[in-house]
């Protein structure tokens, strides 16, 4: 059977990979700061490497024997990267061409990079594809960009590598976040009754965090003359976010208030994700809606603690806190 190393396997979408993977029968290894907790049942294939993969020591000794590497680490969105643009380079581009050299060297065939649909920056066009120009707008997205280019320069017949390039990602996780358009709104819907939209009219494309995992699982199942070298958009529903709000507000038996507040932020993202859907076969199963159900159902089996200021659910918080350098 194969293994995997999940890079940031203790995240948000790594952590339910992870026990996915776990669940079809692949070994697993994690390297994960471990910042947010360790949400990962325990099992005897599932190894844990807990430290920074800016330690290459500690990286080659997380990816040995795996056949694969899903690289999901990063300071993984806007705000905590301005945080500390220096700590936030260091992790997200100066750590990425060590570690796919690293991977390379240990004999790993395939390696899939989590970019962000965010690359593509603002559009006119209605169905932004692959084939766009990159326009990345922040420096989280510009170095998303660098690192695709870096990882195409190894790739080769040997070296399979896949870049996914996922819509914002909802619902539930048992590392939850709540700085998430879906589950923010849910987040607050559910505690305060209330829900402040900015503007609203601007799109984001949206991906269930379960089809984001079984597109990751698609990849790494997939032949590699059907992905090697490719770069596949991930995402489903393109939404304004007024629209997210009000199927927030439907999930609700009781009112939810929504208000509109002014914004000079009208920017709108929207992604085709054509691409993996024709070429690959891959399917949605999940809805926004779905999303939104789900962290209802987890709020009311108590799966969060003080949802609204725990550190472990907002990253600017957590870093903010933990001081890294
Ligand atoms: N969640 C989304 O909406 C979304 C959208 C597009 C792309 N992505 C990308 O998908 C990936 C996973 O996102 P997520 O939402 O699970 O993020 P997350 O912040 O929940 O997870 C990132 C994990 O990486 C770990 N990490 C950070 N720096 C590290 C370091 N130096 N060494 C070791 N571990 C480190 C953190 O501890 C964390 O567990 C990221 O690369 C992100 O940029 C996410």
């Amino acid at each position: 059977m194969r293994k995997i190393l999940v890079t940031g396997g203790l995240g948000y979408v790594g952590c339910v990979l992870v026990e996915e993977l776990l669940k079809q029968g692949y070994f697993v290894n994690v390297i994960d700061l471990g910042i947010y907790g360790i949400n990962l049942n325990k099992n005897k294939n599932l190894k844990l490497f807990i430290g920074d993969i800016r330690d290459q020591k500690l990286f080659q000794e997380s990816v040995k024997g795996c056949d694969t590497v899903i690289h999901l680490a990063c300071i993984s969105n806007d705000p905590s990267f301005d945080l500390n643009p220096e700590l936030g380079k260091s992790i997200n581009l100066d750590a990425f061409r060590p570690i796919v050299e690293i991977s390379k060297k240990e004999g790993v065939s395939r390696f899939v990079y989590a970019s962000s649909s965010s690359v593509y920056g603002i559009k006119d066009e209605e169905n932004v594809d692959e084939t766009f120009s990159l326009e990345p707008l922040t420096d989280y997205s510009k170095y998303k960009a660098e690192c695709e280019k870096i990882l195409k320069e190894y790739q080769s017949p040997n070296f399979t590598t896949t870049i996914l390039r996922p819509a914002t990602v909802c619902g539930y996780s048992p590392r939850q976040r709540f700085d998430l358009v879906v589950n923010i709104l849910t987040n607050l819907a559910y505690n305060r009754g209330s829900i402040s939209v900015f503007g609203g009219t601007q799109l984001r494309p949206n991906i269930h965090i379960k089809d984001m995992v079984n597109a990751y699982l698609q990849i790494i199942q997939t032949s590699e003359h059907k992905i090697n070298g490719q770069t596949f958009n991930v995402g489903f529903q393109n939404m304004p976010v007024l629209e997210i709000a009000n199927l927030v507000k439907n999930s609700f038996k009781r009112n939810i208030n929504i208000s509109i507040e002014e914004t000079d932020d009208n920017r709108s993202y929207h992604i085709s994700s054509k691409k993996i859907e024709n070429q690959l076969n891959f399917k949605i199963k999940y809805t926004v809606d779905d999303a939104i159900k789900d962290i209802i159902e987890s709020f009311e089996k108590k799966k969060f603690k003080n949802s609204l200021e725990n550190e472990n659910y907002f990253n600017i918080k957590k870093m903010n806190s933990i001081n890294l350098k």
